[in-house]
């Protein structure tokens, strides 16, 4: 038997492997893994007590374990447990609604009316990231059809038309960080987003755009490891993964009357994305 520190070549191999996965998982944003029957895949089990014990790795209670059923914990990473795969290799859109489920690993869970999942052309080689759903959001289960939606809708479709690109909103897909509207509109919590975080990287994976706009603070934070506000970050290209993002204001932002400045500076933002895309 090897002692501690003294691994079998097939140990280091296993140590090897689980260390890339979970490098893997960091790249996506995910500090924690939620082991559930709707975790990975439709047949995922909780864990059980026969499991071998635990090896200490980096993952954390979330608060949302306050909120999940007794078998529906976030737990620390566990050596021998069943991770979620990496990206199941027939990952689509459809099966990643079905992970979802009716989901309640976090406390939006139990306010929500609808999770808003995306809309749009789900082999778009443009993808728009929001925020989280608002109340019109909610009540329909599609993203970004409220007040904001409406002007998405325009920027996307006016932008397109005045370039000369036959471009229209349902040619892009659209989504957001978090699927479920926070109360009141609040900025989605930082476990919130981890939670749910894993489901938006498995959408962009499965999708595959050629670029992704970050629409707002929260998403540009949720994409890329800003250092800097949306205002210093807009305009540039960015990279998740080997995507290239450009984030750009909220239109919730660009609403508010005073506004008009920044509203010419987005308009800009998305004349270049959609020459980049689409020319
Ligand atoms: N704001 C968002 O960030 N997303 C929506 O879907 C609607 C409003």
């Amino acid at each position: 038997m090897p002692g501690a520190g003294n691994l079998t070549m097939a140990q280091e191999i296993d140590r090897v492997a689980l260390n890339r996965r979970l490098e893997f998982y960091r790249d996506l944003g995910i500090k924690t893994l939620w082991s559930g029957p709707s975790a990975g895949s439709a047949s995922s089990q909780p864990e059980t007590a026969a499991e071998p014990p635990p090896v200490a790795l980096p993952a954390t209670e979330t608060t949302a374990n306050a909120l999940a059923p007794q078998n529906q914990r976030i737990v620390p990473i566990q050596v021998n447990s069943p991770l979620p795969p990496m990206l199941p290799e027939d990952d689509n859109l459809e099966r990643i609604v079905q992970d979802m489920g009716d989901c309640t690993r976090c406390r939006l869970g139990r306010t929500r009316q609808r999770i808003v999942f995306g809309s749009g052309n789900p082999e778009a080689r443009l993808v728009f990231v929001g925020e989280g759903p608002g109340a019109d959001e909610d009540e329909q289960g599609l993203p970004f059809v409220g007040r904001a939606g409406q002007l998405l809708t325009q920027m996307i479709d006016n932008t397109a038309a005045r370039e000369g690109l036959a471009i229209r909103r349902p040619d892009v897909y659209i989504c957001n960080v978090i699927k479920c509207r926070p109360p009141e509109n609040r900025t989605p919590e930082a476990d919130e987003m981890e939670v749910c975080g894993q489901f938006l990287f498995r959408q962009i994976m499965v999708i595959r755009p050629k670029a992704i706009v970050a629409l707002g603070g929260t998403a540009a934070k949720a994409l890329l490891d800003l250092k800097t506000g949306i205002t210093k970050a807009r305009g540039q290209w960015h990279a998740w993964r080997d995507i290239p993002v450009m984030p750009t204001y909220h239109p919730s932002y660009l609403l508010r009357p005073y506004n008009q400045n920044a509203k010419r500076e987005c308009w800009e933002d998305l004349k270049k994305v959609l020459h980049f895309v689409y020319d």
